[in-house]
């Protein structure tokens, strides 16, 4: 519980951060830049949760969608009754649930909800209709155990490609049959680790502006809520992916993606994080939006180091300006 508060503190204050307070902080974001460098597994005592292809990784890493294996499907912190326990564990704002049928194309503000208690929807999954997700589950010692030696073990292989892991956070989709997750982007690292039941995802390629437009990007990177309009033109762009337990599937930063579940439960366990390079990006396309709000025509991330660094310092600059303005 102790550490649940701090994480709370943490993010009242505007640092939704990785809880090891030890670490050298990020420039832009103020998160620990290595939270937790990846231990020998000899020395954690487990043996390897996932099965990563370090071949794959390095021509694929947050450019392709690629299906990895892993080890977690039959593990008891995934029974729907340890579920119940991490849920009334976490923050109630850690906890979302709605209803589970709803369109690709779904409207935040107009999701419909089921009416029953967190409980009674873990507990009745099977029949109720219903999507929810436990987010931030690092807060529970058990689980922020079993996320790290999952991420201890990509960090080891993307550590060359794109060092400085950090902002680990572990979210679990506990899903009707039939329940959809509206189209959306995210921006973190993620691999998606199907656990139980059957998972349709369908992603769409991050550079293609005729589906995902500059300014939405920026725009939704930073939103609390990712939900995109999606038009049925577009799927016939999509790369569909069909998890079974035991997959999982390695999405990149910002990849436009919906999902749709089988014929029973599922439930998934998404391990994600933030490197330098994703937290510095990040930091670029909300600089634009805000530009854009101000009536100006920023140019895309990635077009000119020198715009994206002098955006990147404005940015650190303005945000320690307002935290320490804050603090008088
Ligand atoms: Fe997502």
């Amino acid at each position: 519980m102790k550490n649940i508060r701090r994480v709370q503190e943490q993010r009242s204050r505007g640092e939704e951060n990785h809880p090891c307070t030890l670490a050298p902080l990020h420039p832009c974001t103020d998160a620990p830049l290595h939270p937790c460098s990846p231990a020998p597994l000899h020395e954690r005592g487990g043996e390897r949760l996932l099965q990563l292809d370090a071949e794959r990784l390095r021509s694929d890493f947050d450019r392709k969608p690629f299906v990895i294996g892993h080890a977690l499907a039959h593990h008891p912190l995934f029974d729907l009754a340890r579920l119940v326990e991490l849920a009334r564990n976490l923050p109630e704002e850690c906890v979302e649930y709605n209803a589970g049928d709803i369109p690709v194309n779904m409207d935040p503000k107009q999701t419909p909800h089921t009416g029953l208690s967190v409980e009674e929807t873990i507990r009745r999954i099977e029949n109720c209709r219903s999507w929810m997700v436990l987010k931030f589950v690092e807060q529970t010692a058990e689980y922020r155990s079993l996320l790290d030696q999952c991420l201890d073990e990509v960090q080891t292989l993307t550590e060359p490609i794109t060092p400085g892991m950090c902002r680990r956070e572990g979210f679990i989709f506990i899903t009707s049959p039939g329940s959809v997750t509206p189209y959306h982007l995210d921006p973190e690292h993620n691999f998606l680790l199907q656990i139980r039941g059957k998972k349709t995802v369908n992603i769409f390629d991050m550079e293609d502006r005729s589906l995902l437009s500059e300014e939405e990007l920026e725009n939704r990177i930073n939103a609390k809520h990712r939900n995109m309009v999606f038009r049925e033109e577009f799927q016939e762009k999509a790369e569909v992916f069909e998890l079974t337990p035991g997959m999982g599937l390695h999405f990149p930063v910002t990849a436009p993606h919906w999902v749709k579940n089988g014929d029973e439960v599922s439930i998934s366990f998404s391990i994600t994080f933030r490197t330098s390079a994703s937290e510095r990006r990040s930091c670029v396309h909300t600089f634009n939006s805000y530009m854009r709000s101000r009536g100006l025509s920023p140019r895309p991330f990635g077009r000119s180091r020198l715009r994206d660094s002098t955006k990147y310092f404005a940015f650190r600059a303005v945000r320690r300006v307002r935290r320490l303005m804050g603090a008088l």
